[in-house]
């Protein structure tokens, strides 16, 4: 669609000029007053930030973000992201020796890096987290379907927390300049967790003044058919 013939209005007038399901009046739970603001928050001009402010990130705003995540939909709703925050500065220097060296200022400077781990038994909590089917079997017969389902889904919960995170009004410097063994074996040992990628969280007190790196158009990265 051409961007002169694109909709305007809130979100939700979009959705309900798209979708005739979405066009019912929104119940009472739904968000009536989420303007185009919020894509400027989430995407727009959100950034990867190139400094931290001071200010902490208080546990309750962790908790806040979690509830978020744990939210985004999963396959099955298997829910195999485990999160690790690093609060102190001592357990993100205990992170150094496995971090990149162009990620070690940004990690030690953060308020926050997260660990976005996986857990490889994470069908042992289906009976639990999807009791309307075996599903836990589909898994223990097949470990090779159990990483590969671990690995999709903890990936797109990672996705999940940086786009919630925006929204709490936090910066997120998503890295995976790291050696996952190390971490796996300082961090996860006691667990049996294995890392899939970190994120530093923090108040960004500067965002880059260089321009956005390009992205792809929509007619070389998409297809109709
Ligand atoms: C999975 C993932 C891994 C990344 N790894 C690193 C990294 O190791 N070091 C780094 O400085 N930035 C890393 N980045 C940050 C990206 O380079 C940055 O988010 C991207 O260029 C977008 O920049 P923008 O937010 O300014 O548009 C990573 C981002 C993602 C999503």
């Amino acid at each position: 669609m051409a961007s002169d013939t694109a909709p305007t209005g809130s979100v939700t007038d979009r959705a309900a000029s798209l979708d005739p399901i979405a066009s019912e009046p929104p119940s009472p739970r739904m968000p009536a007053g989420i303007s185009d603001d919020v894509l400027d928050i989430v995407f727009r001009q959100a950034r990867t930030p190139s400094r931290w402010s001071d200010a902490p990130v208080p546990q309750a705003v962790l908790h806040t973000l979690y509830d978020l995540v744990k939210l985004g939909p999963t396959s099955g709703n298997c829910s195999p992201a485990r999160l690790v925050f690093l609060e102190s500065r001592d357990s993100r220097e205990r992170l150094r020796p496995a971090l990149s060296s162009g990620n070690v200022e940004a990690t030690l400077a953060a308020p926050v890096t997260v660990i976005v781990a996986q857990d490889p038994l994470f069908y042992e909590q289906l009976p639990r987290l999807y009791p309307q089917a075996e599903a836990r079997s589909w898994f223990a017969a097949d470990l090779g379907l159990a990483d590969e389902t671990a690995f999709r889904n903890a990936t797109l919960q990672g996705g999940y927390l940086i786009l919630a995170a925006r929204l709490l009004g936090l910066a997120a410097w998503p890295m995976s300049g790291f050696d996952a063994a190390k971490v796996d074996e300082m961090f996860l040992s006691g667990q049996g967790w294995r890392s899939n990628f970190l994120i530093n969280l923090g108040y960004a007190d500067e965002l880059p003044d260089t321009p956005r790196a390009p992205r792809l158009t929509f007619d070389e990265a998409c297809l109709l058919l």
